[in-house]
């Protein structure tokens, strides 16, 4: 093929591509197989690949996402990013549209009634038609640019379809998790170990704020749109421009609604209150705005938010069932939760059968009794909650709790330290829950980085191979063998990361030790002061203190620690593994040097170093980093997307412009 052909082919692909995601993803009407759309996808990749010359950042191949590490940029909201006024009563919003009918008085108020989707905001700006930033709310004024996660979204356009949207506009909307997407992914990281969503609104949170574009694309989020702004848009009401976006190519739900009158509005409300549970997605109430821009623009803002529209919430789903009886676990540090059995009941679309009942105080507060009806709420968490009792309904066979007092699992008398909620078990050598809890800290990716999920951790402990951190290195392959679900490769693995984690630097071992109050960088600023396990071990409190920003409390835990039998064989058994109990200072002694003095601006993002660790590099080898340039600058450390002002000065200055790779050169070789 020519080049000519190759583009115009490269053109024509993109066009039927982003047809064919519009299809699919906002009108749910694909007209082509997956099949068929992996091979057109395919060859625009394979076509891009050989002609970079012709790549366009918004093209559908990239919403594949990519394995670049980058912060992510701060940006000023052009129009700042307000919230809406919040109510659960229908009085308020009566309240609501009396205040509006009084401040047009003689005119026709005509509301759009939505639904208020429970995700995340984001504001997406286009230029000439094409996505080109991607903003959170952050405070409002500013957010975080996530233009490359969002670009994995398919059912945004990065490309509009139709000629006549605005020059350049803003719209906004939520990013979701629908249910289903949401609860596979749970599955998926339970049975990695990894810590589970709470609920697809902190699903879609913690996606967006992921660093590699390559996974949230993975993610199936969606996006709704639901507000148009700009200096020229298209009408003069909400509802016309939200209904122009969707030829564009936006997915706007169907779930909007002209009301003229109060009572319209009360019926909307009512009809989601029962039939939002038959949605694929959360939402959490409903969100009432004044149809007119003219209005609205005549009603204007408060400090926080527009005069012209009110969100109101539903409340939190609510059932009633029996308490059948009380359990208590014990957490990883020993502290004791009392959970309840319940009758199953359903609740927002999940059979509940337990509940969390926090801790004694609020069985008290509660007078919450075995056999009683109590009230269970479905709030944030994904355990649900007991917040109430209907007395009732409470009979003879209600039993009042005797909070235990012994350890479930160990059976070591209970302790509750004053001011403390919770009781504990101060077994926290023997008992089992514990044991297991410290191995998963001490094992965890900012520890040791030891590649062994939760379940495994639990099987070595239950089978009895490990009883403290000090025992993982002394296992076996055989002993990893034994475990079911392991075969040759993965209990090599397992090996191998064991034995890598002996190349840990010192501060994070400490860290990894999970000595209370000692936390990452307080493991950095004692490590780097006291150098080995060995200083540690002889510091009394006095010299702990002496320490910057080291107190009484920590000095505490770090000399009661050291104090105890059970943590100096653990320390033992590290030492003779050969894991590092002591600063290793030559690496930093043996580069010092390196830049011998000189200066470096740094300008731009990078990929391997955030810019404070490139910064913090400069200055560990040797050399001094300037905030602005000027003659006396060595070297501009330079990224992407730099500032062209910059640029223009270190030519001007004939000054040498580095690459984070050349930088990593200097410093290495
Ligand atoms: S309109 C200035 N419409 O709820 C008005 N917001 O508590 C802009 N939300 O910040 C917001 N669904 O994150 C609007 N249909 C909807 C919404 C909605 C969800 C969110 C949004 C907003 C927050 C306000």
């Amino acid at each position: 093929m020519s080049k000519d052909k190759e583009k115009s082919r490269i053109v024509q692909l993109r066009n039927l591509l982003n047809q064919h995601n519009y299809n699919y993803y906002v009108l749910a009407q694909p007209k082509i197989s997956d099949f068929e759309y992996d091979n057109l996808l395919n060859e625009l990749i394979d076509l891009e690949t050989q002609n970079p010359e012709f790549s366009d950042s918004n093209s559908p191949s990239q919403r594949v996402g990519n394995d670049i590490n980058k912060e992510f940029k701060q940006v000023v909201h052009k129009y700042p990013m307000l919230s809406l006024g919040n109510t659960y009563s229908k009085e308020e919003v009566n309240d609501f549209d009396s205040r509006i009918k009084k401040a047009l008085p003689n005119a026709e108020v005509e509301y759009v009634c939505e639904l208020k989707y429970d995700g995340v905001a984001i504001g997406l700006t286009y230029k000439n038609g094409k996505l080109s930033q991607a903003v959170t709310r952050g405070d409002g004024v500013q957010g975080d640019d996530v233009t490359n996660n969002v670009k994995t979204i398919k059912s945004i356009p990065l490309q509009l379809s139709n000629g006549d949207y605005p020059e350049e506009f803003e719209i906004r909307g939520e990013i979701l998790f629908p249910h289903d997407g949401f609860l596979k992914l749970n599955k998926e990281r339970e049975i990695e170990g990894e810590a589970l969503f709470a609920n697809p609104r902190n699903a879609a949170a913690g996606t967006l704020k992921i660093q590699k574009s390559s996974i949230v694309a993975k993610r199936p989020l969606d996006c709704f749109l639901y507000f148009l702004l700009g200096e020229k848009l298209p009408f003069d009401s909400h509802y016309e421009n939200l209904i122009a976006t969707k030829n564009w190519g936006f997915k706007v739900p169907e779930h909007i609604k002209i009301c003229k009158n109060i009572d319209e509005i009360f019926e909307f409300i009512n009809y989601w209150d029962v039939e939002r549970r038959n949605l694929p997605f959360d939402i959490d109430g409903v969100v009432i705005k004044v149809n007119s821009h003219k209005q609205q623009r005549d009603l204007g803002f408060t400090a926080k938010s527009p005069r012209w529209a009110i969100a109101y919430k539903f409340q939190a789903e609510q059932a009633k069932t029996k308490l059948l009886s009380i359990d208590y676990q014990v957490g990883r540090t020993g502290a004791i939760t009392p959970v309840a059995n319940l009758e199953p009941i359903l609740l927002a679309g999940t059979t509940v059968k337990r509940a969390s009942l926090h801790n004694s105080d609020q069985i008290n507060s509660l007078d919450i009794r075995v056999n009683d009806f109590v009230f269970v709420e479905k709030g944030g968490e994904i355990i649900p909650k007991i917040v109430g009792v209907d007395k009732m309904l409470r009979t003879a066979e209600s039993k009042a709790v005797e909070f235990i007092k012994n350890c479930p699992e160990c059976g070591t008398e209970l302790i509750r330290d004053e001011g403390e909620a919770k009781h504990y078990c101060p077994n926290d050598t023997a008992c089992p829950p514990q044991i297991k809890g410290r191995i998963e800290h001490f094992i965890s990716r900012k520890a040791m980085n030891i590649g062994a999920a939760e379940a495994t951790v639990e099987a070595l402990a239950d089978k009895g191979l490990i009883h403290d951190v000090g025992d993982l290195y002394f296992l076996t392959k055989e002993d990893i063998l034994s475990l079911e679900r392991f075969a040759e490769k993965s209990a090599t693995n397992l090996i191998e990361s064991i034995e890598n984690s002996k190349n840990v630097p010192f501060h994070r071992v400490l860290f990894a030790l999970g000595i209370r109050y000692v936390g990452e960088t307080v493991a950095k600023t004692i490590a780097s002061e006291l150098k080995s396990i060995e200083n540690i071990k002889k510091s009394s409190i006095e010299q702990l203190t002496e320490i910057h920003e080291i107190g009484d409390r920590i000095a505490a835990s770090i000399v009661d620690y050291f104090k105890n039998e059970f943590n100096l064989k653990i320390i033992d058994k590290l030492k003779i593994s050969g894991v590092q109990l002591e600063l290793i200072e030559d690496v930093n002694l043996q580069f010092e040097n390196k830049l011998n003095g000189q200066s470096f601006v740094i300008s731009g993002t990078f990929e391997k170093y955030s810019r404070d660790e490139l910064k913090e590099l400069i200055v560990k080898y040797g050399g001094k980093n300037t905030g602005s340039i000027s003659a006396k600058t060595n070297y501009l450390l330079a990224g992407e997307n730099m500032g062209p002002s910059k640029l223009e000065k270190v030519k001007k200055l004939n000054i040498p412009i580095i690459s984070e790779d050349d930088f990593i050169k200097m410093i290495e070789e």
